[in-house]
């Protein structure tokens, strides 16, 4: 183990790699530096070199130019899902360690040959699978290890996409078109086909899934529904109504100068006026059954694990207020996860509960999922940790995604994977 700084070169700094884990390791002055970003999008660097201390020499505007050589120990990369495996092949060409968004693919021989080119140059990855490195996830894994329910048998999972998260990534957003960005089943659920193996304890032999777009469509458009909300008579009453989601919203969240999601739609510091020129012109203020979405509303995946146990999974967008909940049943009890807190009900027993109520109120993302990430990241780099979310685990759980999707498009046909 040593304790040295590591130089971190961050492609992609959007939400994810600016505002998620730049910031984050931006405080860990001694184990990490940021020397060097890349973005298209110039107003990013504009707001991140002066915060991260990144001299204007080594930002860059184009990926081929940064790309050209190895700028640092580490690559975040935060790109869009379909950048991913271009932009990791070259890192590990390059040298660099990576810490990589997830979904990886969409494509089973994209996910092999990465694989192949990380044995082949020697480098270490992690992929961003961040809540596994959050307190009540955690808490599950070490109930489940301690014996407390027994052997497990089957575990029922359910991911409860908020009704305007679905109407702003997958309606009108980056991931409402299945071939330009990743399906559905990987995009938002490759986290919890990840936690379902790693809870299992076992490759997963076989998947069944169905699932469709049944509501975001034409068919279900209101009566004389216009096709911008900003010229919608619905404007006020719409549950899905881009004013109420960004402008109301904004305002109710006491007006962030740059804050998920309204920093998609417009860039920091925020406003009101940009907010409403980005729904009046952009396509964030498309009515949400006039776009062109393909991206399904609700789907459903079975599994079987080698050693056994079953799982099912449920994504649904008609939701609001819950986040995901998970029950583990085994042998002489069950745990239940729901809303970042942990039941353990061993049979017979009293109820005991574990709240994660510390850890939430840390104030970093995904149930402080962020940063134990980063921090396990250094442990990755140092020696001091294997890496959990190592690339080869995350490939194994983007097998299962991939021939999910499989299965939707044949109808819930059963697919073998291993
Ligand atoms: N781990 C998680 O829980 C989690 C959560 C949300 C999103 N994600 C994933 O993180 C990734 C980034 O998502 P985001 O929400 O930060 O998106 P974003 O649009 O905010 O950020 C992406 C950034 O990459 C830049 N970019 C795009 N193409 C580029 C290129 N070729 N070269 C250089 N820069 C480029 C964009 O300008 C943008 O600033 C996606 O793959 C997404 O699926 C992961």
């Amino acid at each position: 183990m040593n304790s040295r700084i590591y130089t971190v070169a961050i492609l992609g700094v959007g939400s994810r790699g600016g505002n998620g884990y730049g910031r984050i390791i931006n405080t860990m002055s001694e184990q990490f530096k940021i020397v060097s970003l890349c973005d298209i999008r110039r107003e990013r660097l504009d707001m991140f070199a002066p915060e991260f201390n990144v001299p204007a020499e080594n930002c860059f505007d184009t990926d081929e130019e940064f790309l050209r050589e190895r700028r640092a120990d580490l690559l975040i990369i935060a790109t869009q899902d379909k950048d991913h495996v271009r932009h990791c092949l070259r890192a590990f060409e390059l040298g660099y360690d990576v810490l990589m968004e997830k979904p990886i693919t969409a494509d089973k021989d994209e996910c092999l040959m990465l694989l192949e080119a990380q044995k082949k140059y020697g480098n270490r990855a992690l992929v961003c699978h961040v809540l596994r490195y959050s307190k009540p996830y955690m808490k599950v894994m070490e109930l489940i290890d301690e014996g407390k329910i027994g052997r497990l048998v089957a575990i029922d999972a359910l991911e409860p996409v908020k009704y305007w998260h679905q109407a702003h990534s997958y309606v009108r957003g980056n991931w409402r078109r299945t071939g330009e960005s990743t399906p559905m089943i990987l995009a938002k659920c490759c986290h919890d086909l990840d936690l379902l193996q790693y809870y299992a304890k076992s490759r997963c032999e076989s998947v069944s899934s169905v699932g469709d777009l049944t509501f975001f469509n034409q068919d279900n458009a209101p009566e004389g529904c216009a096709t911008r909300c900003t010229e919608c008579k619905y404007a006020d009453t719409c549950e899905y109504s881009a004013k109420d989601i960004y402008v109301n919203g904004w305002h109710r969240k006491n007006t962030p100068e740059d804050d998920w999601p309204f920093n998609i739609i417009a860039s920091a510091p925020i406003t009101e006026e940009k907010l409403w020129e980005a729904i009046k012109n952009g396509p964030y203020g498309r009515c949400v059954f006039h776009c062109d979405n393909d991206a399904v509303d609700h789907q459903m995946v079975q599994m079987t694990f080698k050693n056994g146990v079953k799982a099912s999974l449920l994504m649904t967008a008609f939701n609001d207020k819950m986040g995901r909940c998970y029950r583990f049943y085994g042998t002489h009890g069950m745990i239940i996860l729901a809303n970042e807190c942990v039941t353990l009900r061993e049979f017979g027993k009293d109820d005991v509960e574990f709240s994660s109520k510390e850890l939430l109120e840390s104030g970093h993302a995904h149930g402080g999922g962020d940063f134990g990430l980063i921090s396990s990241l250094y442990a990755m780099l140092t020696g001091a940790a294997p890496e959990s979310t190592s690339l080869e685990a995350s490939v194994e759980s983007h097998l299962m995604g991939i021939a999910a999707e499989e299965s939707r498009l044949h109808g819930g046909a059963l697919i073998k994977i291993h």
